[in-house]
Formats: C-alpha cells, structure tokens, sequence
C-alpha cells in the first residue's frame, strides 16, 4: 500500500511528465563541453528542458559531433558565406523562429549578435562568460585576470543584451586564484562552474521561476543581485 508520502511523489512526478519540456536551441562556435554539460544534465527525467537543436557558426566545430552523438538534429550557418552581420543575423534569427525554441542558449557562441536580434530575443537568450562578469567582458579572460593579480575569479551566466556580455546577472559561480595558476589552469576550474550553473540558470528558466523584466533579472519575483 501507498504512504500518503509516496502518493504525493508520484503525483509530483506525473505533473513532471505532463508538462512539457522548455525546447532550448543552443548555439556553439567550438568544442561544446557547456553544450555536454546541457545535454547531460536534460537527460535526467525530471529536467524541465531539452535540447531540441544546435546550430554552430562553424562547420568544424566538435560540438556539432556532439550533438550527433545524442541524437539531436544540427544546423550550420557559416558567417564567411554572408557579406554583412545582419544578413548573417537576420538568417540566424529567422532559422531560430523556426525551431520555436523556448529559450535559445549561447554556449561558447564567438559572434557578436547585433541589436535587431538580440532585441527580438530578449528575455529569451542566455549566454555564459568565463569571468565575473561585470568585471572582465571579452576575450582573454583568464590571463587578464592573472595579468591583473586578481584574486577572484569565476563564470556568469547573463540575459543577451545588444551590450556584449553586459546583461543582467541570473547566476555566477566564484573561485580563488591560486599563486601558481596559469591561464589553462583557470579556465579548466572556471569551466567546472560553467558546467554547474548554466543548467542550473536554463532549469530556473523553464520552471518559470526566471524573468527579464526592464533591464533587470527576477528570480522567485525577486531582483537578482550580482
Ligand atoms: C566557455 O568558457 C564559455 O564561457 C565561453 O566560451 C567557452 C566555450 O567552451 N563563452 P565550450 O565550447 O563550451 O567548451
């Protein structure tokens, strides 16, 4: 016989399976190990999303491979092929729109997304940067940080502004800097905490515990504060 605990799982567990998964489309440049980690973590039943496409900027980029791997249809659109940024947003864009996505998720995505697309995204993209963000946008972030002294360092998980790596804050993971840490060494550990939160943020999303509402992050009905 069922203990009212037990009954109570089970419908919990129902409800997890009715509703339907927030459908992510996640744009990659390179290797994809953030990409893995999405992957990974949407296989557990009870995660409320799943990667419905990938599309890559670069033919040659291992995260396409990747997705192959677990069975999740890829696009390629090749930045070289289009003479103009906004041909080659206004392609993306419109690719996206077919796939319906929930949320699209940036993940080692190395174009800059002009105004008309990440305007007509907003509150519906995420990216994730290798430093605590405000403080290092850009690139080289792990030997600007040793080159600074700093020591603290980490990863941000944002909502896509036309701003580079200037949206709000939904989630960052801190790690002290050791004295004998190179650029490799850090960005290594800063990709453990990459592999944590940016689930971690995509499942707030899809439960609908997460909003951009004029320029600021909520999380619960609560702003986030970095
Ligand atoms: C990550 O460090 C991410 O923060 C940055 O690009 C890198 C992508 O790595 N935007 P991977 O392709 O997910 O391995």
């Amino acid at each position: 016989m069922c203990s009212v605990k037990s009954s109570k799982a089970i419908e919990a567990l129902s409800l997890v399976k009715l509703s339907e998964p927030c459908q992510l489309v996640v744009l990659i440049s390179g290797n994809g190990t953030n990409l893995q980690a999405i992957i990974d973590a949407c296989a557990a039943r009870t995660f409320p999303a799943k990667v419905a496409a990938v599309i890559s900027n670069e033919p040659a980029a291992y995260g396409l491979q990747r997705a192959r791997d677990a069975g999740i249809s890829t696009h390629v659109i090749d930045h070289r092929k289009f003479d103009r940024r906004t041909e080659f947003d206004g392609r993306l864009k419109n690719l996206i729109d077919t796939l319906e996505p929930g949320l699209v998720v940036l993940a080692g995505f190395m174009r800059i997304l002009g105004f008309d697309l990440t305007e007509h995204f907003l509150g519906r993209m995420m990216n994730i940067h290798p430093s605590l963000l405000p403080d290092y946008p850009g690139l080289n972030t792990h030997a600007r940080v040793l080159a600074d002294g700093m020591n603290e360092h980490g990863a941000s998980v944002h909502f896509v502004t036309s701003e580079l790596d200037a949206g709000p804050i939904i989630l960052q993971k801190r790690i002290p800097v050791q004295p004998n840490d190179t650029p490799s060494t850090l960005a290594e550990r800063v990709h453990q905490c990459e592999y944590e939160i940016y689930p971690r943020a995509i499942a707030w999303f899809a439960t609908g515990r997460l909003h951009l509402k004029t320029s600021i992050a909520y999380l619960d009905g609560a702003p986030i504060k970095a």
